[in-house]
């Protein structure tokens, strides 16, 4: 068995304070991931209504200027696709107040280069939401769609390693292997679940809901013995318990919500039918919620790999915490 320093009763263990630490970066990233949150909404009731093509052309909206066009007295599919365009250009300019922050304010070189690569993403988005359009592709709906998600992932990690937690010097916990790799399985895990459910969601097909519920079975299962797993040993790896716990709860939340929307979608036969507001909220939900699981899932990840230690009494056992990582870096 091992004996670990109790951070308690042990002044040894405790954290030093986070050097390096600088909260502007770390305030400008948390905003710019709540208000991405929202997008991933918005964008999937366009999806939920089907009304993607509803404005057949990009950059333009009906030959106009997208940020001139009087939209407010459109029917109610092109006011809601027109409406993410907005919503999608605001968060572009929120990427690049973010890009600039990080230029100017943290001092780690990767830091900067990640800020670059958050623009490059939401351009990227941009040109496949704008594509999905030019090309009437539903495959590049899909793909948007599964992009999105990611695309949030990654602002909620530049929260991570923005924040205080992340310049303490990393703990030494037991079983630090175990929790990376249970961490970074379930975050794989969900993101598969992810491409699964837009594969679902675009082509409404039976095998990909049939393929997408067993694999709901391990997510719950893998995602269950995580969060278990942290509870059990909150006293060991305090740093990963919230996002454990709000795993634990968005889990059972997403569960609900992808029965509720296989519910309202049967029988599931792919016709076509008029979408009720529950219907929308439900579905809708089930997409956007799917955001915040992954999210929990990069904040474990990242946490288990970056602010805990291996134990020096473990032969072999994994040592890199996020101050190692930025010397290799
Ligand atoms: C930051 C930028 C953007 C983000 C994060 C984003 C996110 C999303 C999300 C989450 C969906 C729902 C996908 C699904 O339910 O599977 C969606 C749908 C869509 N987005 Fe975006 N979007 C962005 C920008 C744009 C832009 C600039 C356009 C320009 C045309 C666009 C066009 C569309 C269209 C047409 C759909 C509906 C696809 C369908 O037919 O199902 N998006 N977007
Ligand atoms: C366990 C975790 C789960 C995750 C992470 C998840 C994730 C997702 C995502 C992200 C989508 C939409 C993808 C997109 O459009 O981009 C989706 C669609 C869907 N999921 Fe899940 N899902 C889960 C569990 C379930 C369960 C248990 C069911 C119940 C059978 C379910 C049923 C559905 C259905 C019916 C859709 C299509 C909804 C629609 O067409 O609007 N999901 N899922």
């Amino acid at each position: 068995m091992n004996t670990l320093p109790d951070s308690k009763t042990n002044p040894d263990a405790d954290f030093e304070p986070a050097r390096g630490y600088r909260p502007g970066p770390h305030r400008v990233a948390i905003l710019a991931a709540v208000f991405t949150w929202p997008l991933l909404f918005v964008g999937g009731l366009v999806t939920t209504y089907k009304v993607g093509m509803a404005v057949p052309d990009w950059p333009q909206t009906f030959g106009a200027n997208m940020f001139l066009y009087n939209f407010f007295q459109a029917p109610w599919g092109v006011f809601g696709e027109h409406t993410h365009r907005l919503y999608g250009a605001a968060v572009g300019l929120f990427t690049i107040l973010l890009m600039v922050d990080f230029l100017a304010f943290d001092r780690r070189r990767w830091m900067k280069w990640l800020g670059v690569l958050a623009l490059v993403a939401v351009i990227g988005q941009g040109v496949l939401g704008g594509y999905r359009v030019r090309l009437n592709s539903t495959m590049l709906a899909a793909i948007h769609g599964v992009t999105a998600q990611a695309f949030f992932g990654f602002m909620v990690a530049l929260c991570v390693l923005t924040g205080r937690g992340w310049f303490a010097k990393a703990r030494p916990a037991a079983d630090v292997r175990k929790y990376r790799s249970l961490s970074a399985s379930g975050l794989f895990l969900v993101y598969a679940q992810v491409v699964l459910g837009a594969w679902l969601r675009h082509y409404g097909d039976f095998h990909a809901l049939v393929v997408h519920s067993i694999l709901a079975f391990l997510v719950f299962g893998h995602l269950s013995a995580v969060v278990i797993r942290v509870e059990r040993h909150k006293a060991d790896v305090p740093e990963l318990l919230p996002a454990a716990r709000a795993m634990g709860l968005l889990l059972i939340l997403q569960i609900a919500l992808g029965i509720g929307a296989w519910w309202l979608l049967r029988p599931y036969d792919g016709v076509a039918r008029p979408v009720t507001l529950l219907a929308a909220l439900v579905r809708t939900g089930h997409q956007a919620n799917a955001g915040l699981l992954l999210a929990s899932a990069v904040v474990l990840t990242l946490r288990a790999f970056g602010q805990l230690a291996g134990t020096a009494d473990r032969p072999g056992s994994a040592g890199l915490g996020a101050r190692d990582l930025e010397a290799v870096a």
